[in-house]
């Protein structure tokens, strides 16, 4: 009889070894190694390969083979449909990862609802809540379809009995935490029933052609739970990001075997659920004061989709020897360096500042180009003069003061001229660039002091 064998498998990051460490040499976290029982040894025979046989695929010429990924199912909600690169993928197989609460299930539950009236079948797995709550959950988003089934299961056996019966177009498995096979011994949750479980409907999605959506758990640091390998399995990973007291969400692609990355979808959280946000600069702007000092419209890029969004700062003497910095919504080395940059080339005299930077709408910005706009913000704060309600800006800024120009200027600023904006302030450049608005006064400035000096004019 074939032996049982266990190995320590970090939960972490999957780092596998036959003896356990107190700290992972995989990625160094304390306490993460735990003991799996592993399958029964295989015989030997099974762990090479034999010769080449009937069923593997003979090798094809390049240009034999049809790129075509098939009809793409439509899916009739807009800002959902555009991340995933324009519809859903028969066979495919897409996870969605997102903080505990921010609204993963409901979105899949939304979807589930609209794809059942219009494509077919669709089977919602769930192993975290009651039937009974999702269609308390269904009825407060007036969801009635026919076409859309519940199943409360975990065992992945079972729920392919239900796939091979039911015959759906699209499986929602909510979450792939809690499904297990019974075939591996380690609890649900754990490296190897994750990785398995995925590897498992990996296979029936390419076989069978259903489209797969599965619902990570994300750890402390944000990213997936689970092996890392799970992301290198599915087909797509889509996170929903969004501040818990505030209603907008983002749904962002960072990986795409069928589309672009970082696209991004907005949606606003409300008792009737997710509802898509077609034009999400003027949501971010809405509650916007003019002529209010420390307020910036700073011009971003989200994946291919200008985004104009508000940047607040303020600037108030500090009552300690150590100023803070309080950033929300931007990068805090990101603050430091500008604080630091507006200290030394503009001659504010920051050090004896706190600085408080939030962006509006629970939006995280990363990107540089909103360098200029929270500097402006930073130094209209400072100087209690308000920015021009008609400017925005847009703009890396370098350590000597420099300013640096951003890449897709028509798009930031068709936008901005879109949303009403009368005068854009952007690093000078020598480069010519076409397709920029004509209705729109570009303002040019080679460093920070220039800039500062136009947005900010004395009286
Ligand atoms: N009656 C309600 N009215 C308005 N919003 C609600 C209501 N009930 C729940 N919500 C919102 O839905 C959110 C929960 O959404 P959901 O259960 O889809 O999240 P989730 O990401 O699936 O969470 P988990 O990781 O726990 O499964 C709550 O945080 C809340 O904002
Ligand atoms: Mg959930």
């Amino acid at each position: 009889m074939a032996k049982t064998r266990t190995k320590y498998v970090c939960q972490n990051c999957g780092y596998q070894s036959p003896k356990g460490f107190g700290r992972c040499p995989g990625c160094g976290q304390f306490n993460t190694m735990a003991e799996e029982v592993v399958e029964a040894a295989r015989p030997a025979s099974a762990r090479h390969p034999g010769p080449v046989g009937a069923t593997s695929p003979a090798p094809q010429r390049l240009s034999e083979i049809s790129a075509d990924v098939g009809e793409r199912l439509f899916v009739p909600v807009e800002e959902f449909s555009r991340v995933l690169g324009g519809g859903i993928v028969p066979g495919s197989i897409i996870m969605i990862g997102g903080e505990p609460g921010v609204g993963k299930s409901s979105l899949l539950l939304q979807i589930c609802g609209v794809m059942s009236d219009h494509t077919g079948t669709v089977l919602y797995v769930s192993g975290e809540e009651s039937a009974r709550q999702i269609k308390m959950r269904a009825d407060r988003f007036n969801l009635q379809s026919d076409n859309l089934y519940l199943l409360t299961e975990t065992n992945l056996g079972s729920i392919f009995e239900h796939v091979r019966r039911l015959n759906p177009v699209i499986l929602v498995i909510d979450s792939i935490q809690t499904t297990y096979m019974d075939e591996i011994e380690s609890s649900p949750g754990s490296v190897t029933q994750v990785r398995e479980c995925a590897s498992r409907l990996q296979h029936l999605a390419k076989s069978s052609g259903l489209s797969v959506f599965l619902v990570g758990h994300v750890t402390k640091e944000g990213s997936i739970a689970g092996p890392r390998v799970l992301e290198h399995i599915v087909d797509t990973v889509l996170y929903l990001e969004g501040d818990p007291f505030q209603a907008f969400r983002l749904l962002r692609s960072v990986k795409n075997r069928f589309g672009a990355t970082s696209e991004v979808g907005v949606f606003e959280m409300s008792g009737d659920g997710l509802t898509e946000v077609p034009n999400p600069s003027e949501a971010f702007l809405a509650e916007r004061v003019v002529n209010a000092p420390g307020s910036a419209i700073a011009v971003t890029m989200e994946g291919t989709r200008p985004l104009l969004v508000e940047v607040q700062a303020l600037t108030s003497p500090t009552s300690f020897g150590n100023p803070r910095r309080t950033p929300n919504g931007v990068d805090f080395n990101r603050l430091l360096l500008i604080s630091a940059v507006l200290s030394k080339r503009v001659g504010l005299k920051l050090h004896e500042q706190d600085i408080f930077v939030n962006v509006i709408g629970g939006l995280q910005v990363s990107e540089p180009a909103a360098d200029l706009a929270m500097a402006v913000a930073m130094a209209s704060s400072y100087y209690d003069r308000p920015i021009p309600a008609d400017l925005a800006i847009v703009g890396e800024v370098g350590l000597s003061g420099e300013l640096r120009a951003v890449g897709q200027l028509p798009a930031r600023l068709n936008e901005a001229a879109k949303m009403g904006f009368k005068r854009v302030l952007l690093p000078k450049t020598r480069r010519k660039i076409d397709g920029l608005p004509p209705s729109l006064k570009l303002i040019e400035a080679r460093n920070l002091a220039d800039a500062l000096a136009s947005a900010l004019p004395k009286e």
